[in-house]
């Protein structure tokens, strides 16, 4: 994992041009016709082939659009038919301007999966006094709070903690409708675009009291 003032660095002198970029990208190669799938995030394994890969880790990692996901999306208003992204949004510092932003790019009816650090699923394990449930990542940790921070936390990468209700209420507010939790994870409402291969990609496995708190919704046809 890079570290924290490393990665600092890399976004005060990178945002900037990664902005720009994202500007000419949404000015003049945005697609606009045909179908449209957004992946935010893919990360250094996770690259969708027939989507377009949008993140800021084009070194050891592989995307299509180099842009920085703190600023307006890449793409034009009403152009977009589904977004995915998976453990990608807890890391923003301002989810309504995102989600506001997801909104302004889907077509009318377009979709989405979302995915992050489960907290309802935390709270209930700490609650529980599990700790085996979380991991020893990015921390060794003996005891149940240090690992339940490690979890929320990951070592300050993540800037929030993600419940359904919160991104309910936040996504709600961005237009959103039909929010709906996935659980099991595997499970999809959207399967003409969330497909088998995408599925494994995701590395859920407890399916009781999932580590991924995954959510999909639309953009009501009329807006
Ligand atoms: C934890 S990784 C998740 C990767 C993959 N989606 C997965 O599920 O394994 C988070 C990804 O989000 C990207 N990311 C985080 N903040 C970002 C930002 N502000 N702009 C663009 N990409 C960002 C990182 O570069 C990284 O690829």
């Amino acid at each position: 994992m890079m570290k924290r003032d490393h990665k600092q660095m890399f976004y005060s002198l990178c945002g900037p041009l990664m902005r720009l970029n994202g500007v000419f990208y949404r000015a003049f190669r945005a697609p606009s016709e045909g179908t449209v799938k957004v992946h935010l995030g893919p990360g250094q394994s996770n690259y969708l082939d027939g989507w377009v890969n949008v993140d800021a880790n084009m070194f050891t990692g592989k995307c299509d659009v180099w842009a920085d996901l703190r600023y307006p999306l890449p793409f034009r208003d009403g152009t977009v038919d589904v977004i995915y992204s998976h453990h990608v949004i807890e890391h923003l510092p301002d989810l309504p301007g995102h989600f506001a932003e997801m909104f302004r790019a889907l077509k009318p009816g377009g979709v989405f999966r979302i995915g992050g650090p489960n907290g309802d699923s935390a709270i209930r394990k700490f609650v529980e006094g599990d700790s085996a449930w979380f991991s020893d990542f990015p921390d060794k940790r003996k005891s149940l709070g240090g690992r339940f921070e490690n979890f929320i936390f990951c070592r300050q990468e993540h800037l929030t903690i993600l419940t359904f209700s919160f991104l309910e209420e936040l996504l709600s507010e961005a237009g959103f409708v039909d929010l709906v939790v996935r659980q099991p994870c595997k499970d999809t409402g959207i399967p003409q675009f969330i497909d088998q291969a995408l599925l494994s990609k995701e590395w859920e496995s407890t399916e009781d009291c999932p580590h991924t708190l995954l959510i999909e919704g639309r953009k009501p046809a009329a807006a």
